[in-house]
This record gives structure tokens, C-alpha cells and sequence, in this order.
């Protein structure tokens, strides 16, 4: 859905990103994550006014009989486009806000922690995919090279057009990792669910790449915040900016995640 079709409210209204995610924190609270059905049943039928013990009793895996559950690692493998994909965003968000602060904070100082602060927001989302493609032994995508000369260059250009532009910039590549994250979360959150109406035991370390992810999902969307804040609409030509740049996100999506 264009942003250019929502003025008046947030990007995020328009996206209904947030909504999605207020949604999906309902329905699957990250502490639920890491609780098996059992768990759930044992919390219903133990009345904790009548009684004590049963809440601190933890039985073992086998007396709950539940069947220990997947791993990160099988997640990942099995799907190591998403691995490749997040890490060659985060690659290129970090170059882009590189090669926009010399030139944005030359005519804008006071842009100056902003961009500091966006800068190493993407430097830790990126090492913590370089961490986990590592990890997991994942093969970064083939057009690594590619998307570094690429992202420099869109964000060196779209700071010389100005800090508008730069902001509209953001703004844009902002809405499609925000898009892309949430659809990962989504994914794993729907695999949650069929491994525990299976009887599975969902690991701890399943609810912390979720909750990684949300972080980094959430960060995200905070910088699309801060681009409209800072006149990203004014940039001219807003659409226009906007539209390539989704565009070309959407394709370095596809790219990454066959090569
Ligand atoms: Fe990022
Ligand atoms: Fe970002």
C-alpha cells in the first residue's frame, strides 16, 4: 500500500505494522513462547489459593511426556534465505547511513547523534546476523559486493539531493525490512503454534530469536519514525523517491534469498 496514500496519519497506521505486531504480542506474549501446553493445563488446574506445592514442583521432560521440540538451528537451516536476507539489510543499512552522515551532518549538526544513533543501531543488527550466519554455518548471499557498492551509492546520492531526500531514503527502506521482519516473525510464531498443539517443547532459545527480532523489527520501524519526523514527506519527488527505493528493496529481497 503507497505511503503517499496516507497523509495526514503515521506510515505505521498505514502499513498497520503495528497493529499487526500489538496483535501477534496478544495472541503469542513472548513469555508463552518458551511454555509448553502442559504448562499451560498444569497453570489452569492449580488453584494457587488452596494450594503451594504444585507451583513449585518443576517436573522433568519425561514426567510432562512432552517431545523436546526443534532447535534454532534446524529453524535456520531450514530456511537459511531469511539468514542471508537480514544479513545482507542490515550490510547495506549500515553503508547507507555511512555514506549519508558526512554530507547530511555537514549542512544539518544537529542531525548529528541521530545519525549516530540510527549508525549503530544497524552496526549491532548486523553483528548479530553475522553472528548467527556464522553460528549456523549459513553461506551469505553471492551478491554481497553488489549490494555494498549499491547501498553506498544510494545513500551518498539521496544525501546529495538533500536531507529531506536522505530522510525519504530511510523512510523507505525502513517500511520494507519492517514489512520483511515482521513476516519472519510471523512465520515462527505460526510454527510455534503446530509444534505445541503437537506436544512439542518449544526451547528457550526459539523465544530469544523471536525476541531478538521484534527488538530489531522494532528499531527499525523507530527510524522510520525519526525519517518522517525529520520531512522525509518533503522530499521531492516524494513518490517518486520512495517507489524506486521500495522497489529496489523488494528486488535485493528476492535476489538474496535464491543467491
Ligand atoms: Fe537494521
Ligand atoms: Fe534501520
Amino acid at each position: 500500500m503507497p505511503l503517499q496514500a496516507h497523509t495526514g496519519s503515521s506510515p505505521l497506521q498505514a502499513l498497520q505494522l503495528p497493529v499487526l505486531s500489538n496483535n501477534l504480542n496478544h495472541l503469542f506474549p513472548v513469555a508463552d513462547l518458551v511454555r509448553t501446553p502442559v504448562q499451560h493445563q498444569e497453570a489452569q488446574a492449580v488453584d494457587p489459593r488452596t494450594t503451594r506445592l504444585p507451583l513449585l514442583r518443576c517436573p522433568s521432560n519425561s514426567a510432562r511426556n512432552l517431545i523436546p521440540g526443534p532447535h534454532v538451528h534446524e529453524i535456520i537451516t531450514d530456511e537459511p534465505s531469511q539468514l542471508r536476507v537480514n544479513q545482507a539489510g542490515e550490510l547495506a543499512a549500515t553503508l547507507i547511513y555511512k555514506a549519508q552522515t558526512p554530507l547530511v551532518v555537514r549542512q544539518h549538526p544537529h542531525l548529528r547523534p541521530l545519525m549516530a544513533h540510527m549508525y549503530d543501531q544497524e552496526a549491532g543488527h548486523f553483528a548479530t546476523f553475522n553472528n548467527l550466519i556464522h553460528k549456523h554455518r549459513v553461506r551469505p548471499t553471492a551478491l554481497y559486493p553488489l549490494w555494498s557498492v549499491l547501498a553506498t551509492g544510494l545513500g551518498w546520492s539521496t544525501a546529495l539531493m538533500g536531507r529531506e531526500a536522505a530522510m525519504a531514503c530511510t523512510e523507505a527502506v525502513e517500511t520494507e525490512i519492517g514489512d520483511h521482519y515482521n513476516n519472519q516473525i510471523r512465520e515462527i510464531l505460526e510454527m510455534i503454534t503446530q509444534w505445541e498443539a503437537e506436544g512439542y517443547e518449544v526451547s528457550a532459545e526459539i523465544g530469544e530469536l523471536v525476541k531478538t527480532l521484534r527488538r530489531i523489527r522494532d528499531e527499525e520501524l523507530e527510524h522510520l519514525d525519526h525519517a518522517v519526523e525529520h520531512d522525509a514527506k518533503k522530499a521531492e519527488p516524494h513518490w517518486l523517491l520512495t517507489g524506486v527505493i521500495r522497489a529496489g528493496c523488494r528486488g535485493a529481497i528476492w535476489v538474496s534469498e535464491r543467491v
